[in-house]
């Protein structure tokens, strides 16, 4: 099977999450859009979506899904959206398509958080996808110079903006061995929007497509 196949086989497995009567929050990204599809084809069981990203609004428009402004929702049963790696503990990196903050203010309301993904974004240790990071515009060389005494390499996103108008630096060379504590840490510095680090509200379940199927891990 090839990646594409994999990332619809998860999307479609992820349906089974959607509680019906009640609105979904919708991720962002490739694995996200497989998800939004199949979304539209039980569109009459939910009453609307909330998107994390302008794209991901648009796709569920496409498909006739209304979509809902976050201030006039309070009660997000499930968030379903990818991840660039996610370890054994739940805790994600997010963020290659630049939607993490958004992404992660969804995911806050949310109560249960359902990741996607091939299983290629299981990982031991995470830290060798570069770690996004969304900063205000004047600071970015600010923000670049404290995020490198972390041991970091801060590459700006070339011709990048995200959905709030700031700017992503990719961070290299980290290996994340605490993720909480470097969440809140790199998230402490000033100009720092939030950082692709899902770790203090990582996910609840995981569904990993693999050649042998879907497997499930659950929050300890
Ligand atoms: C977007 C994200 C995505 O969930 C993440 O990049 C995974 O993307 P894909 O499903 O295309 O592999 O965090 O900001």
């Amino acid at each position: 099977m090839t990646q594409d196949e994999l990332k619809q086989a998860v999307a479609k497995a992820a349906i089974e999450y959607v509680v019906p009567g009640a609105i979904i929050g919708v991720g962002t990204g490739s694995t996200a859009n497989y998800f939004i599809d199949e979304l539209g084809r039980i569109k009459d069981r939910i009453p609307g979506a909330v998107a994390s990203s302008e794209a991901t609004a648009k796709r569920l428009a496409g498909h006739g899904i209304k979509v809902l402004d976050l201030n006039d929702v309070s009660d997000i049963p499930v968030y379903v959206d990818g991840a660039d790696e996610i370890d054994a503990g739940l805790a994600m990196i997010k963020g290659g398509g630049g939607a993490l903050t958004r992404e992660k203010i969804v995911a806050a309301v949310a109560r249960k958080f359902v990741c996607i993904a091939d299983a290629s974004k299981l990982v031991q240790t995470m830290g060798k996808f570069p770690l996004p990071v969304e900063v205000i515009p004047m600071a970015r060389a600010h923000v670049a110079r404290e995020l490198a005494k972390l041991g970091g390499e801060p590459v700006l996103r070339p011709g990048f903006t995200t959905d709030n108008g700031n700017l992503i630096l990719d961070v290299k060379g980290l290996s994340i061995t605490d993720p909480q504590a470097l969440e809140t840490r790199i998230n402490a510095i000033v100009g720092v929007v939030t950082n692709g680090l899902f770790a203090l509200r990582g996910a609840d379940v995981a569904l990993l497509a693999g050649t042998e199927g879907v497997k499930t891990l659950k929050r300890a």
